[in-house]
């Protein structure tokens, strides 16, 4: 079993890059709501090692802020909390939280008196990123300060005893300048885990559960050639071989020779099952006049359903019932979706969680991995190159990335943009070092002149990133000149386009796609 450290999640914003940090330190990690009962803990302790639990922060005052089970306190685990969590665990031992006099926001010192177990091998002086409202003022009986900042007196302290540890700070983040071996010093110090979660032992293990939950039956699945869909499949088909059923729905809002693409990988990686749906008129019909984002999402996604029934009932005529239905699902798409966080606020409705709509069983084996994880795994699997380190591409395609109305001929200026840059961006050899690129179709109408002639035409904006998860991104600084070739190729290639902006926000405040 892997040693693991649970996060319970009182709606910080960045809750998950908890788990991230764990994860990266090769201990298994896990974001639960912060009311998440003792007897569900128990339920995860018999699939991990559970070595250790972080109370995360939250925006809300301890007095009328979200609790957690009290009883996870008698587990004799180690638990460390970070700034709600923080002031939780000493307001509900005895301590006093109260308003700090002055909000706390950004960069602060803390001085160390105490340089043990968090604090271990730190610096007198320690530059940590304080985001708080309140403060503990008095700490609860048996615990100790081990830090303060100019403003605040408990800054950091222990109860050795009872192993409990909070920070006023958040070390999670990257501004918190040690903050990573703060979190080292708990998982291995205090916890006493073993770095033993490996993408190695994850592809074993997952391929064991996989042929335990789903025996002699049948999956079908949703096929994008995508590296999160990809990935399932085969981990699916290492599982359970022929009795997986691979479907490719072309929606026609694919890129330009994707369908095929995928057809030739999956063929000469051995799938027994792989089915190409052409699906487009329907898909397209239906997105005639509609320009509402979540709109085209809902529609794409009952479309997907529906194609997805019928085609499983006529499988199911010629191959007998077909129970599971397997899922690309990965660990963001369930936290932008509004799951498991009760805090977090929906932003766009993920097309993989709809999916999960369908009657079948759900089969996710990737939904507890980051992308670059689920990269390893493909790895692992000795997956094409092609597929795992290619950008990723959004469930409901160039749909979200045609700006009002869905037409076959902004349909087709977005193919032609998308060839363009991606022969751009590998000419210039920076397509690994790049999340994601590609075009917007904005249907704006702007002055322009070609040759001697005015040109009167819509815009296209090109959206580069980088990231490591897609939670939070950058606007890639490519080279200009790169950037010129594709405008120029564009504009002097693609009929109606006469201007080439670029998408300089990253996220937040924006999302990568426009929609
Ligand atoms: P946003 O736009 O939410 O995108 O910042 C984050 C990452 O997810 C991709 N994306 C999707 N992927 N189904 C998917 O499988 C979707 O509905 C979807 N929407 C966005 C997006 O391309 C980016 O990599």
């Amino acid at each position: 079993m892997s040693d693991a450290i649970l996060v319970l999640d009182f709606g910080a914003q960045y809750a998950q890059l908890i788990t991230r940090r764990i994860r990266e330190l090769s201990v298994y990690s896990e974001l639960l709501p912060y009311d998440t009962p003792l007897e569900k803990i128990n339920e995860f302790r018999k699939k991990y090692e559970l070595k250790g639990i972080i109370l995360s922060g939250g925006p809300a005052s301890v007095e009328t802020g979200p609790k957690m089970d009290k009883r996870i306190f008698e587990i004799g685990l180690p638990i460390l909390g970070l700034c709600y969590g923080h002031q939780l665990i000493a307001h509900e031992l005895g301590g006093e939280v109260r308003a700090s006099k002055s909000r706390e926001y950004g960069k602060k010192n803390i001085h160390i008196q105490k340089p043990e177990g968090l604090l271990e091998g730190l610096s007198e002086k320690e530059r940590v990123w304080m985001s708080h409202g309140d403060t503990v003022y008095k700490l609860p009986e048996g615990f100790e300060r081990q830090a303060s900042t100019s403003t605040i007196k408990n800054a950091v302290y222990q109860n050795k005893e009872k192993g409990l540890y909070g920070v006023q700070f958040h070390p999670e983040v990257r501004h918190t300048k040690h903050g990573m071996k703060m979190l080292e010093n708990f998982a291995f110090k205090i916890c006493k885990s073993t770095p033993n979660w490996k993408m190695g032992n994850f592809v074993e293990k997952t391929v064991k559960e996989l042929k335990e939950k789903i025996g002699n039956e049948k999956v079908i699945m949703a096929l994008s050639g995508g590296v999160d869909s990809s990935v399932a499949a085969a981990l699916i088909h290492k599982a359970i071989g022929e009795n997986l059923h691979c479907v490719y729905v072309n929606h026609g809002l694919v890129r330009e020779g994707d369908p095929e693409k995928t057809k030739k990988v999956f063929e000469q990686l051995g799938f027994e099952h792989f089915y190409l749906e052409d699906a487009s008129e329907k898909f397209l019909g239906r997105l005639k006049g509609i320009r509402d984002p979540e709109e085209k999402r809902r529609i794409i996604s009952e479309e997907f359903v529906k194609v997805f029934k019928e085609k499983a009932k006529s499988l199911e005529g010629k191959f007998g019932k077909i129970k599971f239905l397997g899922q690309g699902t990965i660990y963001p798409d369930r936290i932008e979706s509004a799951q498991p966080s009760k805090t977090a606020a929906k932003i766009k409705s993920h097309h993989n969680i709809i999916m999960g709509e369908l009657s079948f069983e759900l089969v996710e084996p990737l939904d507890e991995l980051y992308k670059d994880e689920v990269r390893k795994v493909g790895e692992e699997l000795g997956m094409p190159k092609e597929i795992i380190v290619q950008w990723p591409f959004p469930g409901p395609g160039l749909a979200v990335r045609c700006v009002g109305e869905v037409t076959e001929e902004k349909l087709s200026v977005l193919r032609k943009a998308d060839r363009i840059i991606e022969e751009e961006i590998r000419k210039a050899g920076i397509y690994e070092s790049i999340w994601q690129a590609f075009p917007v179709y904005l249907p704006v109408k702007t002055v322009g002149v070609m040759g001697d002639h005015r040109t009167y035409e819509d815009i296209i904006a090109l959206r580069m990133v980088e990231t490591t998860n897609a939670m939070a991104a950058n606007f890639a600084k490519v080279d200009w000149k790169v950037l010129e070739k594709i405008a120029s190729r564009i504009v002097n290639e693609i009929e109606g386009i006469n201007r080439v902006v670029y998408d300089i926000t990253n996220k937040p405040p924006a999302t990568i796609e426009f929609e």
